[in-house]
């Protein structure tokens, strides 16, 4: 636990937080004091790794099974939140997955996982956190906002990425849903942003730092010249849950190493 932690008496929910950057979220938000909800949709065992992980540091937090693009599923999840911690004051919506393919090769299935667990579960999930945080209203002893909700987007929320179009365009859909819900919820006090990771290394994209020669590759793209750890995104996250950041609300924060600067035209154009 950080000796003045930030989220102190919040409660948060991380969906998709038994692996990758999800687990980091989960694992800062509670250093800094939340009551952590760790979002799972397989593999328990995991799940519970990182809420003992979470205890050994002296916080809290519970395991709830859900998939985030099924709307009784996630109803249930929040219930059970509340029979938990009381409410929610953050969520993060992290859940995500990859199904690449070539455009002509791409199933309708492959398109539709990754917008309904990608773009529908986000979606989801915000509706119920944003429909506690308007029946609970403020609490200022806790935070000067009435809820914060963080979307995990991508650096593909702006660079576009063949092979890679069902996902891309969900991180495009996430930007829109972020900002008009920002837009539309900051009058009642409920900041609304996205973190915009670039590389980061997890178990999502193996491919891209599992060999020395995909490392280098990959490389050529990050300016700053090493990939992104979970613990950077994390900390990024707790940040923006907590009121150190209170002014700000409908930006995505890119956490990329430079990705998003575009290096091939520091030699080039
Ligand atoms: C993707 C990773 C990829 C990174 C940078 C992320 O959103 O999930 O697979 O390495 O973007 O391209």
């Amino acid at each position: 636990m950080n000796p003045n932690p930030k989220l102190k008496g919040q409660s948060a929910l991380v969906t998709g937080a038994n692996s990758g950057i999800g687990k980091a979220v989960a694992i800062s938000l509670a250093n800094d004091g939340a009551n952590v909800v760790v979002n799972y949709v397989a593999h328990p065992e995991d799940a519970q790794a990182v809420v003992d992980t979470i205890k050994a540091n002296g916080g809290n937090a519970i395991a709830l099974q859900a998939d985030v693009s099924n709307e009784t599923q996630v109803k249930a999840m929040f219930q059970e939140m509340y029979k938990a911690f009381g409410t929610i004051d953050i969520l993060v919506n992290n859940a995500g997955l990859q199904q690449d393919s070539p455009f002509e090769k791409m199933t309708l299935a492959q398109w539709q996982l990754v917008i309904n667990v990608n773009l529908t579960g986000q979606f989801l999930c915000a509706r119920e956190a944003v429909i506690e945080f308007l029946r609970r209203g403020p609490v200022p002893e806790r935070s000067r906002a009435t809820g914060k909700i963080i979307c995990m987007s991508s650096v593909h929320e702006v660079i576009p990425w063949g092979g890679h179009v069902n996902y891309a365009t969900s991180k495009g859909g996430i930007m829109m849903l972020m900002k008009s819900m920002a837009q539309e919820l900051a009058p009642k006090k409920i900041r609304v942003n996205s973190i915009g990771p670039g590389a980061i290394q997890t178990p999502i994209n193996t491919s891209a730092w599992s060999t020395p020669e995909a490392l280098n590759s990959l490389l050529t793209l990050i300016p700053y010249n090493r990939i992104g750890e979970p613990e950077d995104i994390g900390n990024l996250a707790a940040w923006l849950a907590s009121d150190e950041s209170d002014y700000i609300t409908g930006t995505t924060v890119f956490c990329d190493g430079g990705m998003t600067l575009y290096p091939g035209f520091s030699t080039n154009g």
